[in-house]
């Protein structure tokens, strides 16, 4: 139906008769001419009209609405108002012909950039936001993502096996999805939360390297880089040591970065689960910038100050160059940290002035040359501010991390065109869990412990430490993996561990523990979250622009309507229709 696109046509093409399609973006009557911007996936073109010499014509194209679809023929002529902006600026087509192909109602909102419509229109009409150019972008960005990958992993032998989407609740893990099976009634299909144990069983099968940009699907509360469905680009190796897996995702990343974002030289740090903690109070750290807690227990405790000397940690940062800081944003910082989402009780100050003295908010407990040890420690200057945070260890730790994420934003040192990638590797193998009393697996059941570490699962358990790791850039856990366990007994034990009866373990991972039994080779791999890669190099915190069409925050389809209520019938056919009446 068309010669070109509505974005490839160049001054070079003067004289060409063409004929374009697309959707009506908007058009301009002046008088003896009109122009209608011409839109398709590709490119806007300008269609000129000229009432001299195509009086019904142009009269037609006064006529067309947004989002009208339409073709024209004619022919490509040199503009005389350029616009530099657009790739086709230099050119106009001088319509000899005008065809409408569809007419359209006229929009919800503007299918501009700029656009008046708010999120939840947008969302119940999504085929009209990907019309928009940025949205279209982030899609086309997704492709380029999931194609790059492919060629990667495929050079290094990897084959891209589908795994199935109906299989088996298990009690680990998030919340499964559930599917009601009609030929077995009262029984359940799950959604996988991801293709975990059957990519360890083709490793079992001997496939060696395994990949599947995969669904998954957790029952989980949703944030901005949370949906209900999500895609991993999930693999698998055999025959490979931590330091293999690493190196060959760390290429994958240089791989990435450079075909899609055309940055070279990117390189890994590698952290220990403990120093993350320690000196960034999260998993994972933004290390887009520095300031690295400082443990002020030495300096700072048996002073008579009883919030510190009760602390179990007294720790801080340098927020550099803040010490101008009015008592008011001072005050509007300490409420910061004390809403119940950061958890603070409090937050001590120290001002290291230009003139070189200090003012603290506990001016009443510590004199200059004790407020300069902590200065030394925090390697401050003139100038800097300290914001400190006592309390129990952990809870200390995690709103400190939260009031430096806050701090290097406001210090504008989280540039979203800078990347800081790093591994964070030997993360706790278990977490304890109060309510139940129980441990749970932190990354899941089938995480082998370090080595050095076996002894401990029977003595400590609390104390093991786990062969995973993270892929964290920018603050973001891109992805996670670790080095299995492919031994039955230490499977079985691993079970044990975590609570389950010798039955149930058989009941809920019997094909596993099965499978272990006929020549497991050892197996290690990794999932990225492929939708929070996406949003990373498209510079946005939403996951949810970069799913062509995402759930809202209460998991909501708004264009389809969908989770709905379901026919009393077919209810009935999968046996479910007597309990909820029963229930009622
Ligand atoms: P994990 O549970 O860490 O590991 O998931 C891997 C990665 O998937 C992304 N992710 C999500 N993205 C969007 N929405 C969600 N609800 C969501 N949940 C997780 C994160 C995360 O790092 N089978 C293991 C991997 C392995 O051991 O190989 C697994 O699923 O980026």
């Amino acid at each position: 139906m068309r010669s070109h696109t509505c974005g490839e046509l160049r001054l070079a093409d003067s004289g060409k008769e063409v004929t374009l399609c697309g959707w009506v973006q908007r058009s301009r009557d002046l008088g003896g001419m009109t122009f209608v911007d011409l839109r398709d996936r590709y490119g806007i073109t300008q269609l000129a009209f000229n009432m001299e010499t195509h009086a019904d014509l142009c009269k037609e194209a006064r006529e067309l609405g947004r989002e009208f679809v339409i073709s024209a023929t004619g022919q490509v002529i040199e503009r005389s108002s350029k616009n530099k902006k657009n790739p086709t600026g230099e050119i106009e087509i001088l319509v000899q012909e005008l065809k409408i192909l569809n007419t359209s109602a006229t929009p919800p909102f503007t299918i501009e950039e700029e656009t008046d419509g708010g999120d939840d229109l947008r969302m119940k009409y999504r085929y009209l936001d990907i019309r928009r150019n940025s949205v279209r972008q982030n899609l086309e960005l997704r492709h380029k993502m999931a194609i790059e990958t492919r060629n990667y992993l495929n050079q290094f032998s990897f084959i891209e096996v589908e795994t199935p989407v109906l299989i088996k609740s298990t009690p680990e893990g998030a919340r499964d999805f559930l599917v009601p099976s009609r030929m077995n009634a009262g029984q359940f299909y799950a959604l996988p939360q991801s293709p975990q144990t059957f990519k360890q069983l083709l490793m079992v099968a001997g496939l060696d390297r395994y990949f599947q940009i995969v669904k998954c699907f957790r029952d989980e509360d949703l944030r901005a880089d949370r949906q209900p469905e999500f895609t991993q680009i999930d693999c698998e190796m055999s025959f490979v040591t931590r330091d293999d897996v690493l190196e060959t995702f760390e290429g994958l990343a240089r791989h990435l970065f450079k075909a899609v974002k055309g940055i070279e030289n990117i390189t890994f740090d590698r952290m220990s689960y403990a120093d993350a903690m320690k000196y960034y109070g999260s998993d994972k750290p933004d290390t887009r910038f520095g300031m690295r807690f400082v443990e002020l227990n030495e300096h700072a405790q048996n002073k008579g100050f009883k919030v510190f000397d009760d602390a179990e940690l007294v720790v801080g940062i340098n927020a550099s160059g803040c010490a101008e800081y009015t008592r008011k944003q001072l005050d509007a910082l300490t409420e910061w940290v004390k809403r119940p989402q950061i958890g603070a009780t409090g937050l001590v100050y120290v001002k290291y002035n230009e003139d070189g003295t200090f003012k603290s908010s506990i001016d009443k407990f510590f004199n200059q040359d004790q407020l300069k040890t902590w200065a030394d420690a925090m390697d401050a200057r003139p100038g800097d501010l300290l914001l400190i945070l006592a309390g129990e260890t952990a809870r200390a730790r995690k709103a400190l991390g939260e009031l430096r994420l806050e701090m290097g934003k406001r210090l504008e040192l989280r540039d979203p065109n800078t990347f800081s990638c790093l591994w964070v590797v030997d993360f706790p193998l278990l977490e304890w869990d109060e309510e139940s009393q129980r441990f749970f697996a932190m990354h899941h059941p089938f995480t082998s412990p370090l080595k050095e570490d076996f002894e401990l699962l029977s003595t400590d358990p609390g104390k093991v430490r786990a062969n995973a790791y993270d892929m964290v850039i920018n603050g973001v856990e891109i992805g996670g993996g670790s080095i299995r366990i492919f031994d039955k007994d230490l499977q079985a034990k691993m079970f044990e561990v975590l609570g389950f009866t010798a039955e149930e373990a058989k009941a809920q991972f019997g094909f596993l523990m099965d499978a272990f039994r006929y020549g497991a080779p050892p197996h290690g791999g990794v999932a990225f979250g492929f939708d929070r890669w996406c949003s990373l190099f498209g510079g946005s915190e939403s996951i949810r622009d970069y799913i062509a069409f995402p759930k809202n925050n209460s998991g909501r389809d708004v264009m389809i309507d969908s989770p709905s209520p379901v026919d009393l019938k077919q209810l009935e056919e999968l046996g479910l229709a007597l309990k909820i009446k029963s229930d009622k």
